[in-house]
């Protein structure tokens, strides 16, 4: 399949996980790929395995929760190759803890990072996005859907990102700019791994997160995120699609 043939996509959070194999599926598809994110040795790592894989990649350190870097960034990747067809939002934070426990300022750098660099992102995107006749696909989490244990500030900020994609896509649709989303749910990367949970935690709730099956690799978010940002998504629009192993059916 070629299908981002002559296409540039810009995806945040590239330097691991979900973000890295996103890049990995677009630059497959024969798209050109601008690898944002703040790890810079995990950028070069995903340059490298693209571009040894007879890719095109560029790359640009960028926290996604500063607006200078944001819209810096953005410019960059037009002025590398010259225009942007898709934004993957991807970068992404965890918080679990107690929500009694939740400080406030921990609260707000859930939501600078997940929810508020993605609104930036789009909004420094979509003047370019509307000159292609692009699309947006962004982050959202199962705990957008279900209440998630530990997670206030994580699955607030998700909620957030699935209303912001509706309103996107109806706001932009008219003018040829689909917005859609994807809610991953456990899948096997440093984030995944639910190292970061409070030491007496219940794991009974936890465990309610689990997959019908089995865990499953970034590779099958990435294979969704492609999909929607293809013309196979091209009726696809305020669209959220749960890839979870069953989780929450
Ligand atoms: N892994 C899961 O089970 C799961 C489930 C639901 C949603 N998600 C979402 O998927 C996305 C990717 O998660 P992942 O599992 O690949 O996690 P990950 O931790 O492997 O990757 C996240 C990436 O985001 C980058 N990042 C963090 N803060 C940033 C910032 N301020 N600016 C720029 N980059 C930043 C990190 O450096 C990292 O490379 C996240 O939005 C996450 O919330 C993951």
């Amino acid at each position: 399949m070629n299908r981002f043939e002559g296409k540039v996509a810009l995806v945040t959070g590239a330097a691991a996980g979900i973000g890295r194999a996103t890049a990995q599926r677009i630059a497959s598809e024969g798209g050109s790929v601008f690898l944002v994110d703040v790890a810079r040795d995990g950028l070069e790592e995903t340059a490298k395995l693209i571009t040894e894989a007879g890719g095109n990649a560029a790359f640009a350190t960028c926290d996604v929760s500063d607006e200078g870097e944001v819209h810096a960034t953005v410019q960059a990747c037009v002025a590398e190759f010259g225009r942007l067809d898709v934004l993957c939002n991807i970068a992404g934070i965890l918080l679990l803890e107690h929500f009694e426990k939740i400080p406030v300022e921990k609260f707000r750098r859930v939501l600078e990072v997940n929810l508020v660099g993605t609104f930036m992102l789009c909004q420094a995107a979509l003047p370019h996005l509307l000159e292609t006749g692009g699309n947006i696909v962004n982050t959202s989490s199962t705990s957008a859907l279900a209440g998630m244990p530990y997670g206030a500030a994580y699955g607030t900020s998700k909620g957030g990102v699935s209303a912001l994609t509706r309103t996107l896509a109806v706001e932009f649709g008219k003018r040829g700019v689909r917005c859609n989303a994807v809610n991953p749910g456990s899948i096997k990367t440093a984030m995944g791994s639910g190292g970061n949970l409070p030491d007496d935690a219940d794991m009974q709730l936890v465990m309610r997160a689990m997959p019908i099956d089995k865990a499953r690799g970034p590779e099958v978010i990435a294979a969704v995120v492609a999909m929607l940002a293809s013309e196979d998504g091209a009726h696809i629009n305020g669209e959220e699609i749960r890839v979870d192993g069953g989780t929450l059916s």
